[in-house]
């Protein structure tokens, strides 16, 4: 698709595409494809304040109601998969597959929140008091912010705004400011949605524009009540402070450093597949990408030749062609951060296959690379720190024990996996003693997770929860409350107070 069909096909008002002082590139060759105007201080408060009034409305309208503005929602993104995909591939320069992979990640959020909003149950506890009742009732939350990174530029805001909807709140959305037009692409979407919903209020769903400094505000404005933040860690070290300074809520899903286990019986064609995927997919920059893979030093000599010859067949060019498997880096300061990893990587000694720029015809202003491939057998142990970049680190190990204690050695703690069919090394990894990460899988890489469970991680990832399972809770208020349906005032504690 060009890019003024996408545009079209997307409701994106071409005026407004070019009047800004920021500019927006295009991964896929550097050049320009629109102008927007920052968000303002005053419009970052009108913002809020819009959303803040649209709760006090939206929170009084029934949640199977609320579900079906998602529904909706959900049937505008399923009409205009190929169009709003072409986006993420134009804006983010992830390959087709990828950019459709990202929309269907939205529609799969929908259907769940749409199911949810007949649920958000509550329990009933047994009370220690005779002729009581006791419950617990999840009421709306208030506006939640949410900012979110350039690499899942429309999936993770789906992930929080369907669930902020169907559970009663408003929403802010602070898109990175490498992708702000999936991002005003998918409030057409949700506003056209909304049409459909009478008591659906306008301020409902606001779109901010800019950096960090308009985060920031988000970051400390009181009627955020909650603040759903998704990149670094560095970028989670600042807020999440700043939000709990206010008391107010966050929900942190930072960098990742995400290990691969192969241990001798694992069937080596399914784990090859899978480490390709999850360290070379989406450019390595996913916070679920492989990084580290650590192999029994008795099998490591032929995967890593395997491995070898994958990294370099890999089809690495424009991510619209059909059977591109690897696409851009995000810009240059990204291929400026991986070669500077890699020139320490070879100064330690290590050997390095690949991680070179490539530059396919007519695309001299992206930034292509092959994938890195670094066999650090020998020379070193682990690596801490996430580049987010193609990279992956080759490490051998001897014991399990052993591998699980250099797997979970690291700062981070989002996803892990481990290729075995050994059933004792299978639960032993995802046992109380085994990988301490928010995501472990068996025979499944680390990456492409559904959205059905909870996604996230522990230690410097963040510990939030979002998407599948129980996430929804974190977007709305517990309430306990104790009826009393007896004559008699028992005490709790079993209390007494008499007062003759
Ligand atoms: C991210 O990279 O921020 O599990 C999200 C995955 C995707 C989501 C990644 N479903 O790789």
């Amino acid at each position: 698709m060009q890019t003024d069909a996408i545009f079209e096909a997307l409701y994106l008002d071409p005026g407004r595409l070019r009047e800004g002082d920021r500019t927006i590139r295009s991964p896929i060759d550097g050049q320009p494809i629109a102008r927007l105007t920052d968000t303002d201080s005053s419009g970052v408060d009108t913002a809020i304040g819009r959303a803040a009034a649209a709760f006090q409305v939206w929170r009084k309208v029934p949640a199977p109601r609320r579900g079906e503005l998602v529904r909706r929602f959900g049937e505008e993104l399923r009409n205009h998969k190929e169009s709003l995909g072409a986006l993420v591939t134009l804006e983010a320069g992830k390959i087709v597959q990828e950019g459709l992979g990202e929309v269907q990640e939205m529609i799969d959020i929908c259907d769940f929140a749409v199911g949810l909003s007949r649920q958000l149950y509550g329990l009933t506890i047994a009370s220690e008091r005779p002729g009581h009742r006791m419950a617990e009732t999840w009421h709306p939350l208030g506006v939640v912010g949410i900012i979110s990174a350039f690499n899942f530029p429309v999936a993770v805001w789906s992930w929080n705004v369907t669930l902020a909807l169907v559970c009663g709140n408003a929403t802010v959305w602070k898109p990175s400011e490498k992708t702000p037009l999936t991002a005003l692409a998918c409030q057409a979407l949700l506003r056209r949605a909304m049409a459909g919903i009478e008591e659906a209020p306008d301020g409902l769903s606001e779109v901010l524009i800019g950096d960090a400094t308009v985060g920031e505000r988000l970051v400390d404005d009181d009627r955020v009540a909650l603040l759903s933040a998704t990149g670094s860690t560095a970028m989670g070290r600042a807020v999440g402070p700043r939000v709990a300074r206010r008391f107010g809520r966050s929900l942190l899903e930072l960098g990742g450093n995400n290990a691969v286990i192969v241990t001798p019986s694992a069937d080596l064609e399914l784990a090859l597949r899978a480490i390709v995927f999850g360290a070379v997919g989406t450019a390595g920059q996913r916070c679920t990408t492989t990084r580290r893979l650590f192999v029994h030093a008795d099998i490591a000599e032929p995967l890593l030749e395997r491995l070898r010859l994958a990294w370099g067949g890999v089809r690495i060019g424009d991510p619209r062609a059909p059977d591109t498997l690897v696409g851009p880096l995000i810009d240059q300061a990204a291929f400026e951060q991986m070669q500077v990893v890699l020139e320490q990587l070879r100064a330690e000694g290590a050997r390095v296959y690949g991680g070179e720029r490539v530059m396919p015809d007519g695309l001299a202003g992206g930034w292509y690379v092959t994938p890195a491939l670094v066999d650090r057998r020998g020379v070193a142990d682990n690596v801490h720190q996430e580049t987010f970049a193609p990279i992956l680190h080759v490490f051998d190990y001897r014991t399990l024990d052993e591998a699980i204690e250099r797997h979970n050695a690291v700062p981070q703690g989002l996803s892990s996996a481990i290729f075995t069919n050994d059933v004792r090394e299978a639960e032993r990894f995802l046992s109380a003693t085994g990988s301490d990460c928010g995501i472990a899988n068996v025979n499944i890489g680390t990456s492409g997770a559904e959205i059905g469970g909870a996604f996230g991680g522990e230690k410097e990832t963040g510990g939030g929860r979002e998407s599948g399972s129980d996430a929804w809770k974190a977007y709305m208020r517990r309430q306990t409350a104790t009826v009393n349906y007896s004559r008699e005032l028992p005490l709790a504690q079993g209390i007494r107070f008499d007062m003759e």
